[in-house]
C-alpha cells in the first residue's frame, strides 16, 4: 500500500464505515477521521442537536464543507455519514482525491445493526425498519454507482477490512 492518497468508506447507515474504518487504519497505521464525530467535536453539538437545532440543510453545509476539507489531505481513511453520497460534488472530490470504497447491506442487517442505537435523526421513528428501508431504497441508485463495492451483510468489521486490505493490494481501486 504505497498509495498515499486517501481511503474513503462510503454506504448507507450500518454499513460498518466507523468500525470497518478504524481497523483498516490501525492495520495500515494511518489515521482514521468518522465525519460524524469531526463535526461534533467542531460544533460541539451532537448530530442529532444539529438536526433538530439547526436543521438538515445546515448539517449538510458542514458535511461538503468537511468533504473539500479532508479532500485536501492524505494518508487518512475517511468514514463518512450515510448522506454523503447526497451531494455528487462529495462523491467527486473524494473519487478524485482518494480510494472511494462502496459499503452495501441489506435492510435487515442494517436494521440488525442500528437496532439498539439512538443516535441517527432520520431513523427516530415509531418503525425503524420502515425508515430504513424507505431511505435505503431512495438512495439505493446513489450507492450502486460508488466504485468498489463490498457486501458487509453477515461479515465483521475485521472480515470487511480484510476485504479492502486485499482489494487495495490488487490495485482493483481505480
Ligand atoms: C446520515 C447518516 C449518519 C449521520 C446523519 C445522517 C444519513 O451517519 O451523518 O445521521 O443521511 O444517512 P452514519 O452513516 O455514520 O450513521
Amino acid at each position: 500500500m504505497n498509495d498515499p492518497r486517501n481511503i474513503v468508506l462510503m454506504g448507507f447507515m450500518g454499513t460498518g464505515k466507523t468500525s470497518t474504518g478504524r481497523f483498516l487504519a490501525e492495520s495500515l497505521g494511518r489515521e482514521f477521521l468518522d465525519m460524524d464525530a469531526v463535526i461534533e467535536e467542531r460544533t460541539g453539538k451532537k448530530i442529532s442537536e444539529i438536526f433538530a437545532q439547526d436543521g438538515e440543510a445546515h448539517f449538510r453545509k458542514l458535511e461538503r464543507a468537511l468533504v473539500q476539507e479532508l479532500s485536501q489531505r492524505q494518508q487518512l481513511v475517511i468514514g463518512c455519514g450515510g448522506g454523503v453520497v447526497l451531494n455528487p460534488d462529495n462523491v467527486q472530490d473524494f473519487t478524485s482525491s482518494g480510494t472511494v470504497i462502496g459499503l452495501h447491506a441489506s435492510a435487515d442487517m442494517v436494521l440488525s445493526r442500528v437496532a439498539k442505537t439512538n443516535h441517527r435523526p432520520l431513523l427516530e421513528q415509531d418503525d425503524k425498519a420502515q425508515a430504513i428501508r424507505s431511505l435505503l431504497d431512495k438512495r439505493l441508485p446513489l450507492y450502486r454507482a460508488l466504485p468498489n463495492p463490498i457486501d458487509t451483510d453477515g461479515k465483521t468489521p475485521e472480515q470487511v477490512g480484510r476485504e479492502i486490505l486485499a482489494l487495495l493490494s490488487a490495485h482493483h481501486t481505480d
